[in-house]
């Protein structure tokens, strides 16, 4: 069976493709860190083509598979709030969609994030964008990649024409993992890989330096965003290792809500980020798979726009109609050997205990008793290098929350007569009608 990986990164379709069994022929993608880390683990078989302007006559011929994950930067929430470019990222939808139409392969299948699905399901009806491609697509779901043992709770849309039940009926046979099941699993002098039924010593391990603890500042500013903040739920911090990872972004700030925080064990009460090594292993990649790219951002997002390959495994498994009964798991295959070449480590920075004379503060005031989402919020902005306190009025739904400047006069109303709230409100709600 011959597939082709369209969109490829840094090959976790192929990577579980080809250990199922399944031959991949040719990836392409624009990225070079990508490409590099593709070439490197999985062979030359790649290449940087624009995906947008494909010319069809390159493809190889005799193909039976076309998988593929298109950016989902325009669709996701994470970016933006979710007020990405949809048509920017519909296109490429098209384009891949496009590959399959003229390939006509026996199955297919794209990943991509949640609200894809729904993309799909109205731009396929008539008059819709993906409209004239509405006989290749059989099935539209929704799926937990952790329910196919992945140590993360990673929500993904998955569209294609597949064996969908076969594939589903894996769940049963996976086992539930969590975080702790990877994080402790580095605490010995090697890293046992049980996705992958893989022992690393650990000097052999790359990016696996761990970060300095976060400062006590960083503390306070990921304790406010995630536990007291006032429109999104509240989560937990320091995020808990008995329960799969939250879902990994390519991107991780260390105070932002995205930001996943563990206790750090090497000095009680203090709290760290995962090293680049644990972020890969939660995403269903070998130990030893190597991530080649100029810095620690750079890998973070090659890693966090992965698909995870414990999942592809499965996926190649269903396409290869391996029956349940005769399902066997990616540990129990025989190991395939990933680059000889171990990639430069890209140290993250160290703490930063000086903080920026010119930093922004944000603080909801307390007391006023709004409906839910709804609250005063007190910052700062510079003026002629002085800083200048204003203070905001948010509502709104958390996907579309409005603000209102409010002038000295209505503060005044508001902080010597509290009987005045709900006029307030009322005045700034209209006011911006
Ligand atoms: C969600 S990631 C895919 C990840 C991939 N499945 C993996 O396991 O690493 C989307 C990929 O699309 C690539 N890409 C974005 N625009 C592209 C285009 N116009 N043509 C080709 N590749 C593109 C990006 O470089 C990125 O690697």
């Amino acid at each position: 069976m011959r597939a082709i990986d369209l969109y490829c990164g840094v090959g976790g379709w192929s990577l579980g493709l080809k250990l199922s069994g399944v031959r991949v022929v040719a990836g392409i993608d624009l990225s070079t860190s990508a490409l590099e880390t593709y070439r490197k683990n999985l062979g030359d078989h790649v290449r940087r083509a624009d995906m947008r302007t494909l010319c069809y006559t390159s493809l190889p011929k005799k193909i039976d598979v076309v998988v593929g994950s298109p950016p989902c930067t325009q669709f996701s929430y994470s970016n933006r709030g979710g007020s990405g470019d949809l048509n920017d990222g519909i296109v490429d939808l098209q384009a891949f969609l496009s590959v399959v139409d003229h390939i006509q392969p026996k199955f297919w299948v794209m990943e991509n994030v949640p609200r894809v699905a729904k993309i799909f399901e109205s731009e396929l009806l008539p008059g819709g964008k993906l409209e004239e491609y509405s006989h290749l697509v059989d099935s539209v779901h929704v799926v937990d990649l952790a329910e196919f043992g992945l140590p993360q709770r990673r929500r993904r849309c998955i569209v294609g024409k597949f064996p969908d039940e076969l594939l589903f009926n894996y769940r049963e046979e996976t086992p539930t993992r969590a975080m702790k099941d990877v994080i402790n699993s580095f605490k010995s002098q090697y890293y046992d890989d049980e996705m992958f039924g893989a022992r690393v010593y650990s000097d052999e391990l790359s990016d696996h330096d761990i970060e300095d603890s976060l400062t006590d500042e960083e503390v306070r500013l990921n304790l406010e965003a995630k536990t007291r903040h006032p429109v999104y739920n509240g989560m937990r911090f320091p995020d808990s290792l008995d329960r799969p990872a939250r879902t990994l972004t390519a991107t991780c700030t260390k105070v932002s809500r995205e930001s996943i925080v563990i206790d750090d064990e090497r000095t009680f009460g203090s709290f760290r980020r995962l090293t680049l090594r644990e972020r890969a292993s939660l995403q269903g990649f070998p130990g030893d798979f190597q991530f080649f790219a100029p810095s620690y951002a750079a890998k973070i997002r090659l890693i966090g726009n992965a698909l995870p390959p414990l999942f592809s495994y499965y996926v190649g498994c269903a396409l290869r109609g391996v029956s349940t009964g005769r399902l066997r798991h990616p540990w129990q295959r025989k190991r395939i050997s990933l680059s000889p070449q171990r990639a430069p480590n890209t140290k993250p920075r160290l703490a930063q205990h000086r903080m920026s004379s010119k930093r922004r503060f944000r603080a909801v005031i307390p007391g006023f008793r709004f409906n839910s989402g709804m609250r005063l919020q007190m910052s700062n902005t510079f003026v002629c290098g002085q800083p200048k306190w204003i203070v905001d009025f948010h509502y709104g739904s958390p996907k579309d929350i409005r603000t209102i400047g409010l002038e000295e006069h209505s503060l005044n109303v508001l902080i010597t007569d509290r009987r005045a709230e709900e006029e307030l409100v009322k005045l700034n709600l209209s006011g911006a009608e």
